[in-house]
């Protein structure tokens, strides 16, 4: 049995950019943002609040969200990895972050600079303090199919470090296929151990497209009860510390299945596809997206 509405957590500004060796002008996230919320979806990740040295693009954080035209009833999750991009993040304006680990300890090391062990001890602070002020917290897990530099990820690994972050107070897992490398058989697998230790309704997905596995790990994760789906307009992304990460899985490939299965998402996919042709047009591309109209003319 499928659910009947999904979540869509739009993550094309945050995941999408941040890997986009041109400085794409802020005005031009921020029109991305509006559109993105006047499409229909409620959860849009807008930014980072990391170090300027590791991801250049997403230095304008605090104009972005400080920019974007807020709308009642959207969440705007932004990235923090730490107390002082905790401190940037409200000073901002974020009323939702995310802290982001990894279930691979090379992963943790070239993307945040510390063991997985040392993460969950600098997360939980945030996480206390973030709640403390009110904020809510997602957690992210990297790798949970596979690492760059490591290669097979145990399910075990992914699950306990995906409840300590439940235990350290994030509302929601986002379990991250980085690199795009898993196939449905290992996602079935994988859930299945999360599961045991986080409940499904504490769980999303995150795709990577690498391997054009995407929409099947999505399948199977509705199979297992997931419904809150991690994607990027236009297919935008990538990961700067995940070697031959490729783009999310596109937003509007997500919303053609799902409307096709009979799957709500408040989402209209017309407003979505020109979403993805604003941005597309304005970084001189085609877009990664399969669905490009709505009925398949074009
Ligand atoms: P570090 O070098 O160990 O940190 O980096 P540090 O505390 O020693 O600070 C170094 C410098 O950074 C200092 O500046 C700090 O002030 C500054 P300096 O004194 O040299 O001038 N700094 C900051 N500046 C602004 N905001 C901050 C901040 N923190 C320190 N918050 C750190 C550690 C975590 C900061 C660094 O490794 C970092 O920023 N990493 C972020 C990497 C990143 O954003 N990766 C992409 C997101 S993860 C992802 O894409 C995966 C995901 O999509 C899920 C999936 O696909 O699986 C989420
Ligand atoms: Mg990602």
């Amino acid at each position: 049995v499928y659910p009947q509405f999904v979540q869509i957590v739009e993550v094309g500004p945050r995941d999408g950019l941040q890997n986009e060796p041109i400085k794409v002008p802020t005005n031009i996230k921020i029109e991305l943002i509006n559109r993105l919320v006047a499409a229909g979806l409620r959860t849009v990740e807008a930014t980072s609040f990391v170090s300027p040295k590791w991801v250049p693009q997403l230095a304008d954080g605090t104009e972005v969200l400080k920019g974007i035209d807020r709308k009642p009833g959207v969440n705007y999750p932004v990235l923090v990895p730490n107390l002082k991009g905790l401190d940037a993040a409200i000073a901002a304006g974020a009323e939702e972050i995310a802290v982001f680990g990894a279930a691979s300890e090379s992963f943790s090391q070239k993307n945040i600079n510390c063991s997985i062990e040392e993460s969950l001890v600098r997360f939980s602070d945030v996480v206390r303090e973030a709640v403390n002020r009110g904020l809510r917290v997602r957690g992210y897990v990297s790798c949970v199919l596979g690492c760059p530099y490591e290669g097979k990820i145990s399910p075990h690994k992914v699950a306990k470090v995906a409840s300590a972050m439940v235990d350290m107070g994030c509302y929601e897992i986002s379990l991250g296929d980085t690199i795009g490398v898993g196939t449905p058989g290992e996602m079935d697998l994988m859930l299945s151990e999360v599961s045991r230790l986080v409940p499904v309704n504490h769980l999303a997905v995150h795709c990577h497209n690498t391997y054009g596995q995407a929409l099947a790990n999505i399948l199977m994760a509705l199979q297992h009860g997931v419904s809150v789906v991690d994607s990027s307009v236009a297919g935008l992304g990538g990961c700067p510390y995940a070697k031959g990460a490729s783009g999310n899985v596109s937003t509007e490939d997500v919303v053609y299945m799902l409307h096709g299965m009979g799957i709500e998402t408040g989402v209209d996919l017309e407003k979505l596809i020109d979403a993805g042709n604003f941005i597309s047009s304005f970084l001189n591309r085609p877009t990664s997206s399969k669905c490009r109209s709505k009925n398949g003319e074009d």
